[in-house]
């Protein structure tokens, strides 16, 4: 991943996050089978992450499994959650603050407890990782809702339900990229993402590197961010 030029970002980008599609084609491709396709994908989450956190990105959050994602063979589900498994252990040096996003309890209790030490140990690292497991973004606010009647709330600020989110603390997403040729947003972040940035790419995700990284930034910053006001004079 070492390349001459470093790409410069400034406070404009501070948060990223990755549909990271395109797995099980880029395997069948190779007629190799789509477990392989998610090995590879979890070498490329590593690169692409470690690559952002160089350049200076300070949130990165990444769509690892969704609430949907269960209706998949059942092969193919024990091969993702035995590669977070892995990821679990090798990956105690991260020097982020590693965060699961999502629904834990229908996790196995074993995963979930690596989960929680992970968290824990990392806790004080200086940029943040997300990585949403189990996870739906309309279960995400209907949790956030209820989680408010439950602590008795009637008037129910914007601030009120950014707290209660998975995502409390962390900025809104400035940039949204989405690998493997679908234009959609899937059930990701779709509070968070009312004013971010969309970038697709055909690319698969396990094709994906620092320089199609680059790119998608470029992108975003030549875009103009309005916020819903007008262009400044
Ligand atoms: C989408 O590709 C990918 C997934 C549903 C799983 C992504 C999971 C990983 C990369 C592993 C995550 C692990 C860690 C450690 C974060 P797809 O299978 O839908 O591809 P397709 O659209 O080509 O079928």
């Amino acid at each position: 991943m070492d390349r001459e030029k470093v790409i410069e970002i400034d406070d404009r980008l501070q948060h990223i996050a990755f549909i990271m599609d395109g797995n099980g084609r880029w395997a069948n491709r190779r007629g190799m089978p789509r477990e392989l396709g998610h090995k590879k994908g979890v070498e490329v989450f590593t690169d692409i992450t470690e690559y952002c956190h160089k350049i200076g990105i300070k949130y990165i959050t990444v769509y690892a499994f969704s609430t949907e994602n269960w209706k998949r063979p059942q092969k193919e589900v024990e091969s993702i959650m035995k590669l977070l498994d892995e990821y679990l252990d090798k990956s105690a040096s991260e020097d982020a603050c590693v965060r699961f996003i999502g629904d834990s309890s229908r996790l196995d209790p074993a995963l979930a407890e690596k989960i929680r030490l992970m968290e824990e140990k990392t806790r004080n690292g200086t940029r943040v990782l997300n990585v949403a497991l189990n996870y739906g973004s309309r279960a995400e606010i209907v949790n956030a809702f209820n989680k408010l009647a439950a602590a008795g709330k009637r008037e129910i600020t914007e601030q009120d339900i950014c707290s209660a989110l998975y995502t409390c603390g962390c900025p809104d997403p400035d940039l949204i990229v989405r690998t493997g040729g679908d234009l959609r947003i899937s059930n990701f972040l779709l509070w968070q993402a009312a004013y971010s940035e969309l970038y697709f790419t055909d690319t698969l995700w396990p094709d994906m590197t620092s320089k199609d990284v680059d790119l998608a930034i470029e992108d975003f910053y030549s875009r103009k961010r309005r916020f819903g006001g007008l262009d400044k004079k």
